[in-house]
């Protein structure tokens, strides 16, 4: 109904009529705004924020049913063909692709800030060597605030500019580093005369044996898969983000914060969890069972990999991974691979089998990018980690967005369902 040119959702409840505007986007569903409620005695209730907008943004637009992913507009099939993830970084946090003169600048500056400072090797050395990457990723970026104490001012454009590079340029060094740490190698330090790919796949591999030369076919790889990685609208850990820049804290503790949320299994956490799962499945012949394991509600197994929120069609960065999957496989000659092979037969059976087509359960991101990161030599716990570097840009442009604009401290309410008010018992009495 309309209230003048203003459109509002009548609320009929008890003996009252509660209307509530319905705000339009430029995409996507119409919103109802519920803020009147509070005054009225009332919350809404959504557990897991199946159904909430929680915040207005420009930065990405998701539609799950037609499988479309855009980031500023721009479709992510075309950015993964015609892109880079520097690009795109550039394109989410400023909201234009750059010219030429704006792409050199900013891709010099992300390079000439690449290094961390000497101290944050001592820190990383307090770590057990066998503590998961992503434990030291959660510590390190979060210690970075401890770097930075003259530029953390959240209302000062410049300083959240500059946090942004740093924490760009940054992300794959300390990744580098993490990786390194863990198998008892000497750091590597970062290179200018090489692309952002190419310099984490040195960082990474190189040692000081012997000159480490970069495939450009590993490497468009891995920067397409950053690319597919870096945003995807308020998804858990980005809306981690926005949760603590909400209540003022430092933008490193906020993407320390992000990271710590990406690392679950349900999350960013399922590239990882894809791999072991199929290491757990071991061979074709034992995938019949495991996938009416995956059927059984009583059993708290998933498909890994399968699955999303939003997405009840195929995640297009799926589609995009699958094909980068196949040229890594083949500029590698491991075409032949008995995981792809089981993973391309488990594909097959979840996109025919009635269970997985009427729960709508398509292959998501974190489905092949295992698979292509374990052909390049990449450790499985080393997974998250890339998935954790390849999203920054995102975290970072919802983080500015917020800040940069009006925005309220994040304070969900409940359903209290505990008991009522009741006097203190004595000890004596209990
Ligand atoms: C990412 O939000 C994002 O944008 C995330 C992400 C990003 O870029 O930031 O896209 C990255 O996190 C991708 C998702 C990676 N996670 C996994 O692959 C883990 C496996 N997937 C599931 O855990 C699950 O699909 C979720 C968590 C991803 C989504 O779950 P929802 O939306 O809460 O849906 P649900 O759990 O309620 O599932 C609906 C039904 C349930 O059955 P019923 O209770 O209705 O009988 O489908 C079933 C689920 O049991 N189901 C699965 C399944 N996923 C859902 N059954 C078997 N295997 C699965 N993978």
């Amino acid at each position: 109904m309309a209230h003048g040119s203003q459109r509002v959702a009548r609320l009929s409840i008890d003996d009252k009529e509660i209307d509530l505007p319905v705000m339009a986007g430029s995409e996507g569903p119409n919103v109802i705004d519920v803020g009147a409620l509070t005054s009225q005695g009332y919350f809404t209730y959504d557990p897991g924020f199946v159904s909430t907008a929680s915040c207005d943004s420009e930065i990405t637009y998701i539609d799950g049913d037609a499988g479309v992913l855009l980031h500023r507009g721009y479709p992510i099939d075309q950015l993964a063909e015609q892109s880079d993830y520097l690009e795109l970084c550039y394109l989410l946090l400023n909201g234009e692709l750059p010219n030429a003169a704006e792409r050199e600048q900013f891709n010099t500056t992300v390079k000439r800030h690449t290094m961390v400072h000497e101290k944050l090797r001592t820190f990383i050395e307090g770590f057990r060597r066998e503590a998961h990457p992503m434990a030291i990723m959660c510590g390190i970026v979060g210690a970075l605030s401890a770097f930075y104490h003259n530029s953390l001012d959240i209302n000062n454009e410049e300083h959240r500019r500059r946090t942004a590079l740093r924490l760009i340029a940054k992300m794959p060094t300390l990744a580098a580093m993490s990786y390194k740490y863990a198998r008892g190698e000497p750091f590597v330090y970062p290179r200018n005369d090489l692309s952002y790919a190419e310099n984490f796949l040195h960082m990474m591999f190189a040692t000081p044996c012997e000159d480490y030369e970069v495939s450009p076919v590993i490497a468009r790889a891995m920067d397409r898969i950053l690319l597919l990685h870096a945003d995807h609208e308020q998804n858990a850990s980005t809306s981690t983000v926005r949760m603590a820049g909400s209540t003022g804290a430092n933008p490193y503790a906020c993407i320390a914060a992000g990271i710590a949320a990406l690392w679950g299994p349900a999350h960013g956490g399922a590239n990882e969890a894809v791999l072991n799962m199929l290491d757990e499945i071991g061979d074709e012949r034992n995938i019949d069972k495991f996938v009416a394991k995956a059927k059984d509600r009583d059993d708290p197994f998933r498909l890994m990999g399968f699955g999303h929120r939003v997405y009840k069609s195929y995640d297009p960065r799926a589609k995009v991974m699958q094909q980068t999957c196949h040229e890594v496989l083949n500029e590698l000659g491991v075409e032949d691979n008995p995981t792809l092979r089981m993973a391309q037969r488990l594909e097959k059976i979840a996109l025919e089998d009635s269970f997985f087509v009427e729960k709508r359960l398509y292959p998501n991101v974190d489905f092949y990018s295992g698979i292509i990161l374990k052909a390049i030599g990449i450790p499985v716990e080393m997974f998250t980690v890339i998935f954790a570097t390849g999203r920054t840009p995102g975290w970072i442009a919802h983080w500015n967005e917020m800040i940069g604009g009006a925005y309220r401290l994040g304070r969900p309410r409940q359903l209290y369902q505990g008991h009522q008010q009741r006097d203190f018992v004595p000890l004596a009495q209990r």
